[in-house]
């Protein structure tokens, strides 16, 4: 997602734009750029970085003008660069737009405008050209010709140096206008402006508006006008860069259907199928890598292999230039996935990046990369990375089996886990005190009994173990007491007898049990101390829910010790040291 903002107004308009996309860097942060309206026409500046890395050589204060946008990117078509940085320019270099979201139809758009020259390798440069091509003497009237022609999700800003307005226009991307006097603001959330009002108006999907000094007009998708409806919002900056949910990774955990959804049109490239998968990534994404194994072994048929990058780099791999080693890591800067990456290559492997953070170091080694569309992942403590993790893997599955995986239902089972926050917070309640915790589960779920008890050791400083639940009779379950808990991952699947039996097991050693279950499994009651249930689904898509719950968990447990959840003591959002 990127972050858009507009101002127009009395004052010089750079000062008020550098700080509207400096408060929504969380949304993206890969490069920026601003282009503001002054006598002699459009001025604009943008290049690859953050606002603290570049604000000086992109010079935006030295931009004159009252009216201006701005933009702070993060890639999903075309590499971070200043040439793919927003404002884009139509040929004339008369209509400038920032945009957020994804012109799924862009390139036969472009073909549609053979006459223009474009500059980069974005989706959003088409708006501009378009724009030019509809312009006729209205700016908004000109945009909503433009939209309809565009298939996919946006919210636009634009100006022109002949119209006094910025005209907006948004679908599945936010976008709000904060009503100031005699002059107005224009944010991809408020952050952008609360700092200078808190008189908001939202636009719905299919709105546009424009926006002048002293009046800010809405219109319908068919012109329609439409009275606006504002609101006062009583946010700070901080807040609002949390949508008003008290931590990052708590708003993150939430963003995941919409990231599962996203991350349904991944395009996955084409896949030659290896003589051996190799799968190399550290924490969180080495528990995907590990789901991953039974993801492609089970579809695709194809031998994987998993090993912690870490051990991986010191090993002597058998490895060759028949087998795939897929490297899987958010930030993309991992020292030991990279090191992993190399050996790799240095053998002879083919190498695909499955990676979040765009032109990283990993994603520029791989062979090949496969982006995630988790959006910044501000929290250490990974969540929605992982799901887009996932999602990928078994799309890599679908590729390498020709087989179908009935993955758009999970986003809205993801939903139904998410509206039981509350309930899940009542049973950390209980367990908040607790100093030793075991998670066990099996199968599919194994490596996600490893996950959940790494989310609740990073951010709550709990100590808890993961382990494959048929391994509790060779040592574990010799910790087991009433002041061990342990969490079950025990969903209606082949295993299920099994890991009820383990959960006897707990049972009858005084030890409580935490299961998640399957919605309508009223027997599962009687083996646990307490159940968190997740909708019914393929058994081998269970990982994609059965991990929400204990994100929560982990998430409400660190809440009630007051730990500091979005910056955990030692620990550091991307470890690029060994
Ligand atoms: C996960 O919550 C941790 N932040 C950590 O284990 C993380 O997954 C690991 O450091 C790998 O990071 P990467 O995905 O950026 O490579």
């Amino acid at each position: 997602m990127c972050g858009i903002a507009g101002y127009i107004g009395k004052k010089k308009a750079s000062g008020l734009l550098l700080s509207s996309i400096r408060n929504l860097e969380y949304r993206g942060y890969d490069s920026i750029g601003m282009a503001t309206i002054s006598e002699g026409g459009i001025r604009l500046s943008k290049g690859k970085g953050k606002v603290s890395e570049v604000d000086s050589s992109l010079a935006f204060s030295e931009l004159p003008g009252t009216i201006g946008i701005a933009h702070t990117r993060w890639a999903t078509h075309g590499e971070p660069s200043e040439k793919n940085a927003h404002p884009h320019l139509s040929q004339s270099g008369k209509t400038a737009i920032v945009h957020n979201g994804i012109i799924e139809n862009y390139l036969e758009l472009k073909e549609t405008l053979r006459g223009s020259a474009f500059k980069s390798e974005t989706d959003s440069e088409v708006v501009a050209h378009l724009l030019e091509k509809n312009y006729s003497g209205s700016l908004k009237d000109a945009l909503l010709k433009t939209v309809q022609q565009l298939q996919g999700t946006y919210a636009i800003c634009a100006i022109r140096p002949d119209s006094k307005e910025i005209a907006v226009a948004r679908n599945g991307s936010p976008l709000a206008i904060g009503l100031g006097n005699g002059e107005n603001f224009i944010g991809s959330d408020i952050s952008a402006f609360v700092e200078h009002t808190k008189k908001v108006v939202y636009l719905d999907d299919f709105q546009l508006a424009s926006v002048k000094e002293n009046s800010v007009e809405l219109f319908e998708g068919n012109g329609n006008p439409v009275a606006p409806e504002p609101k006062t919002i009583n946010w700070d900056v901080e807040k609002a860069q949390k949508q008003g949910y008290k931590h990052f990774m708590l708003k993150e955990i939430h963003e995941q259907p919409q990231v599962v959804r996203d991350s349904l049109s991944i395009p996955i490239p084409e896949l030659e199928k290896p003589r051996k998968i190799f799968i190399v990534a550290c924490g969180t994404a080495g528990y995907a890598g590990l789901t991953g194994k039974y993801i492609l072994e089970r579809y695709a048929r194809t031998q994987v292999e998993v090993a912690y990058a870490s051990e991986f780099r010191y090993s002597d791999p058998v490895i060759g230039p028949e087998d795939l080693l897929i490297a899987i890591s958010q930030s993309g800067e991992t020292a030991d996935t990279l090191a992993a990456l190399r050996l790799a290559k240095q053998k002879g492997a083919k190498t695909l990046g499955i990676i979040n953070v765009q032109e990283s170091t990993i994603a520029r080694e791989s062979d090949s990369v496969i982006y995630t569309r988790a959006g910044p992942e501000i929290g250490v403590a990974s969540t929605k990375a992982f799901i887009s993790q996932l999602v990928v893997l078994y799309r890599v599955a679908e590729k390498l089996s020709g087989t179908r995986i009935p993955l758009s239902p999970i986003p809205g089972k993801i939903q139904e886990i998410l509206s039981q926050g509350e309930k899940i917070r009542e049973v950390a309640k209980k367990y908040f005190k607790v100093y030793n915790f075991l998670y066990i589960g099996r199968n599919f779920n194994f490596p996600i009994a490893l996950e959940g008890a790494l989310k609740l050791k990073e951010i709550s400083y709990i100590h808890a173990e993961g382990y494959a639940s048929g391994e509790m009779k060779h040592g574990p379950i010799a910790l087991v007491c009433d002041e061990v808990p342990t969490v079950s991952i025990a969903p209606k699947d082949a295993v299920y007898p099994k890991i009820v039996s383990n959960m006897q097991e707990v049972r009858a050693r005084n030890g409580d049990v935490i299961a998640v279950a399957t919605e309508g499994d009223s027997s599962i009651s009687s083996h646990a101390t307490d159940v968190l249930y997740i909708p019914e689904t393929e058994e081998t898509l269970y990982p994609l829910l059965s991990v929400v719950p204990l994100q929560l968990f982990a998430y409400h447990v660190a809440d009630l010790r007051d730990c500091d959840v979005d910056k955990p003591r030692n620990l550091a959002k991307s470890v690029t040291v060994e």
